[in-house]
């Protein structure tokens, strides 16, 4: 499936210049904000404009050719180029797509290249192509392990506006849905941001899937009615024991699955595997601000001067996960033994 094809691009290229489907808007408003900074887009890519963390690592990726076309008459081009890429690095700290994908452009950039701009350019469209093809082979390989009648919770938006084309998670849920084995997803609105209720319903209602809305609270409840099957959610890191950094609220799905007998799937690129890091506790966590707690939008809901407590993200022991579901592989009880055995 190309790129091209698909029905939600949050990422395009166009022009010689980078658009995001600004996710900060969505649902009541579909708009595309031009980058020609490297710069810009690092702050893009903090300010939630893109997230999700396929759709980051590809965001800076295509950032990375901005900065050549706008470096490129400089003696010291590629210099000009590493500097940015340092600071497209730290925009956000805990999805190791980014790094993976800079990792992959610095390469291709200290590498000899005839036409630099339109080399890394290739080099960019090919990391998006790759992880639309890979969400295609992870729906497959995941959605193999529903039964018909399948009722899924799915945490945060895991899909078309998370990767570069189609979802991880929600691929899977679209793929069950397409072979007519889902009967229900439940979609946990996700605060602080909302991605479930403003982005993952947006999706999923254009499919047709049929969806209900739930606060993170009321998940306990609805597994102790019977009424969840899978819980299915992305990564943002997953380490070499396994051990998953997902959206804050995914661990307590976790514990909540295992306590009613609920299985818990895990879809994520081969991208997300970082087997640098030996546990979950030694992933960097990203703390936001309190202001996202106090606000919803613009609009203060909340007292000022309070303290505030918003890790952006949570560790999921792999002890808690039933299956892993790579685009290349499935682990099934996932350990550091296994992890090994399919991550070399
Ligand atoms: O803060 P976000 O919206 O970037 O967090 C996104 C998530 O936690 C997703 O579950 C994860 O990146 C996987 S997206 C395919």
């Amino acid at each position: 499936m190309k790129l091209t094809d698909q029905k939600i691009r949050a990422i395009k290229w166009e022009n010689d210049f980078l658009y995001l489907l600004d996710q900060r808007l969505l649902p009541n408003q579909e708009v595309y904000v031009q980058f020609t900074s490297s710069r810009n887009v690092a702050d893009a890519i903090r300010d939630m404009v893109v997230r999700g963390a396929p759709a980051i690592g590809i965001t800076a990726a295509y950032a990375v050719v901005l900065s050549a076309q706008s470096h490129r008459d400089l003696p010291n081009w590629r210099e000009a180029v590493l500097d940015d890429i340092e600071i497209l690095q730290n925009s956000r700290p805990t999805a190791v797509n980014l790094a993976w994908a800079l990792t992959r452009m610095r390469k291709r950039l200290l590498a000899e290249m005839t036409d630099p701009v339109n080399d890394l350019l290739q080099e960019a469209q090919t990391i998006h192509q790759e992880d639309v093809t890979a969400n295609y082979h992870m729906a497959k390989a995941g959605a193999a392990f529903l039964v018909p009648g399948s009722r899924v919770l799915t945490h945060c938006n895991t899909g078309a506006l998370a990767t570069g084309g189609y979802g991880t998670a929600l691929g899977v849920i679209r793929r069950a849905w397409e072979k007519g084995k889902l009967e229900r997803v439940y979609a946990d609105e996700t605060r602080p941001w909302l991605q479930g209720s403003r982005l993952t319903a947006w999706e999923l209602q254009q499919e047709g899937i049929p969806t209900t809305l739930i606060c993170e609270g009321a998940a306990a409840s609805l597994m102790r009615q019977q009424r969840v099957d899978w819980v299915i959610v992305g990564a943002d890191r997953i380490v070499a024991n396994g051990d998953v950094a997902n959206k804050i609220g995914t661990y307590s799905l976790a514990v909540l699955a295992r306590q009613h007998g609920v299985k818990f799937m895990v879809v994520a690129p081969n991208s997300t595997v970082d087997m640098t890091i030996g546990k979950g506790s030694d992933i960097p966590i990203e703390f936001r601000s309190a202001e996202e707690l106090i606000k919803i939008g613009e609009i203060q809901v909340g007292v000022t001067n309070i303290d505030a407590w918003n890790p952006a993200f949570d560790i999921t022991p792999s002890e808690l996960i039933d299956c892993i579901v790579t685009e290349t592989a499935v682990i099934e009880c996932p350990n550091r033994e296994r992890m090994r055995a399919t991550f070399r």
